[in-house]
């Protein structure tokens, strides 16, 4: 079965196609079959990342049975073993994705016949998004030193709770604590303690079953855009921080350094890992593609 990695974070621009693409590469020069997924409905832009034109098919093909199953509607990339399932003859926003689509491309992609599925998650929280992130118990989150960055990152993490406690507790409760949620549960001061208890304040029997699904979570995160003159102990503080408390296992893959030449990379459409494969932040990315595989 292939290992999942949902790739997200509350902010946009903080380089999720550009890290999605690069682990896909370097993963598959390695040997291993990987296919990339551009989720960012209505924006989508990975295969400019990988230096292609818009492909003809995508899930789009898949959803309008153009293709028989999801695996069809992936493209060979430049780079042998890499595949991509492209967006961007989807003309519906993310936010509009219909249930049942979301669900068949869910579903279709738990079964990829692949060894790497890296997903390409837009910017923000809204709800389609989020279950694209809970596709699997491994989302890697993507953020920069920025505390802007950092606050979201914490909210979105919190947001990722709150969503999979709706899909936990029975419908007609949560309905009950919609309010408590919409006004507490993700405003800055709260904790994820809070969002608990305000569950656990109406269905208290659940307190076993909701800890022990929340511990099934392996998050991951990554520091995108780091310069040397940040404090380097930052990651782990981070770290130490989630694993104190949230529910869930956190694990800090590392920092990409900032380096300018990543943009001209994506100006002449070649990926920044083949045309600088010697800089720092080629080195970072292989770094933590060593530890993801
Ligand atoms: N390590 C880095 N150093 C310098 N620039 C970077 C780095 N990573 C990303 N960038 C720049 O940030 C820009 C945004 O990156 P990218 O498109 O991957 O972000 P994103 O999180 O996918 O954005 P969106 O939320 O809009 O989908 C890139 O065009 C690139 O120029
Ligand atoms: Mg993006």
């Amino acid at each position: 079965m292939a290992k999942i990695y949902p790739i997200g974070g509350g902010k946009g621009g903080v380089g999720k196609s550009f890290i999605t693409a690069s682990l896909g590469a370097l993963i598959a020069k390695w040997g291993k079959k990987v296919v990339i997924i551009d989720l960012d409905l209505g924006a989508s832009n990975l295969h400019t990342l990988l230096g292609m034109q818009s492909p003809n098919i995508g899930l789009n093909s898949f959803l309008d049975k153009t293709v028989q199953d999801l695996e069809s509607a992936a493209v060979s990339t430049s780079i042998p073993n890499l595949f991509l399932i492209s967006s961007s003859h989807c003309y519906m926003e993310i936010a509009n994705l219909f249930y049942a689509h979301k669900v068949k491309i869910i579903e279709a992609i738990k079964k990829l016949p692949f060894d790497y599925v890296f997903l390409d998650l837009g910017p923000g929280t809204n709800f389609n998004m989020l279950d694209f992130f809970l596709t699997s118990e491994e989302g890697i989150l993507i953020c920069t030193p920025e505390p802007t960055s950092i606050e979201n990152s914490f909210r979105f993490i919190k947001t990722i709770y709150y969503r999979k406690l709706k899909q936990m507790i029975k419908k007609h409760i949560f309905n009950s604590l919609q309010k408590d949620f919409s006004e507490d549960a993700v405003k800055p001061g709260t904790t994820p303690s809070d969002i608990i208890e305000i569950a656990l304040k109406h269905d208290p029997e659940k307190e076993g079953h909701l800890r022990s699904q929340l511990s099934k979570f392996k998050f991951k995160f990554i520091f995108n855009q780091f310069r040397n003159n940040l404090d380097a102990t930052l990651g782990n503080q981070f770290e130490t921080i989630c694993n104190r408390h949230f529910y869930s296992f956190f694990e800090f893959l590392g920092y990409v350094s900032f380096d300018g030449r990543i943009q001209d990379a994506i100006f002449s459409k070649t990926l920044y890992v083949h045309r600088y494969p010697h800089t720092q932040s080629a080195a970072d990315l292989k770094n933590i593609a060593a530890k993801i595989t």
